[in-house]
């Protein structure tokens, strides 16, 4: 693993794996099930999805990083099936998950998926719980889980005091050791989501994680390529979101994609390759890559080139800031 580290990125897939039935209703669930069935069927297509596994299988990238909402409705039916396409997608050891709102559409359903999913959403250590942390050569991949049931209509996230205190010490033992820290979050911690969909204590989040200087993070949620950044100390973090691996492309809407990630390190920091790749009728399309310089890792290097290299009218859409 000596040079680039390849990683793939790819979100909010919300495979068709199972309906709920009988007293399953009894919840948010019902009102998911009906827009379901109304709307997002319609536009998901397992087949862009199929193109989608397949092209990241054809890099063999090092970690196959999945930002969450593989699930519509959190039944378990859709966990058992979701780990079966979770060991094709790859082995655990290649292939590292967080969970999104819809893998917590109803209460309850954590130490389920935790069964379920297994070493996919843990670190090296095996252990379930967040925040995790696996190493990858010189990077430290790190997990949060933003996975909380909410009321009717509101599709928020919650990190929650007790994970985030486990954050601040995880990141500031990366930052210690001089590694480079690579962040997967189902919401986006920055302000550029409505309001109903907000990550509740974004503003925290991204207080620790510009405290500590981690140098990327990668969000899914929003079904948009996003750009954002993080501002710390050590320079601006990028913070990239990706559309969803399965959505047909529509007037109003991004088409399914992922994003392959390359990263390397030279004497002068931190650099990243992206490539979003979508998948349409007439096979996979790559889009113009774009390049960033990366913050260092805080106790390494605070002086390192910091600042992204590439303006952020270059994204296909959504690059900055808030929406309505
Ligand atoms: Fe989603």
């Amino acid at each position: 693993m000596d040079g680039e580290i390849v990683v793939a990125h790819l979100t909010d897939p919300h495979l068709d794996l199972g309906s709920p039935r009988g007293a399953e209703f009894l919840s948010k669930r019902a009102l998911s099930w009906l827009n379901w069935k109304r709307k997002r069927r319609r536009i998901q297509s397992p087949a862009l999805c199929r193109m989608i596994v397949d092209d990241i299988h054809a890099r063999s990238p090092d970690l196959i990083a999945m930002t969450g909402d593989l699930v519509n409705f959190a039944l378990e039916e859709e966990f058992r099936r979701g780990r079966d396409w979770l060991e094709r997608l790859g082995p655990p050891e290649r292939v590292a998950a967080v969970p999104g709102n819809h893998e917590a559409l109803a209460p309850g359903m954590a130490d389920r998926l935790a069964t379920a999913w297994g070493p996919y959403l843990a670190g090296d250590d095996g252990q379930p719980g967040f925040p995790w942390r696996r190493e990858l050569g010189p990077i430290t991949v790190v997990g949060i889980s933003t996975a909380v049931a909410t009321p009717p209509f509101f599709a928020t996230g919650t990190v929650g005091p007790a994970q985030l205190a486990r954050l601040d010490a995880m990141l500031g033992a990366i930052a210690a050791e001089g590694r480079f820290a690579l962040v997967l979050i189902h919401h986006p911690p920055t302000p550029i989501t409505v309001w109903r969909k907000r990550l509740t204590d974004g503003p925290a989040v991204c207080a620790c994680i510009a405290r500590h200087g981690a140098g990327l993070v990668l969000h899914g949620h929003t079904h948009k390529p996003e750009l954002s950044w993080i501002d710390s100390p050590a320079g601006r973090i990028p913070v990239l979101g990706a559309p969803s691996a399965s959505w047909k492309p529509g007037p109003k809407r991004d088409g399914a994609a992922w994003r392959c990630l390359r990263l390397s390190a030279d004497a002068r920091g931190w650099r990243l390759t992206m490539e979003e790749r979508a998948a349409t009728e007439d096979g996979i399309v790559a889009r113009t890559p774009l390049e960033f310089v990366l913050p260092a890792p805080a106790g390494r290097d605070a002086r390192a080139p910091l600042v992204s290299a590439e303006p952020a009218d270059r994204m296909p859409r959504n690059a900055a800031g808030p929406r309505p």
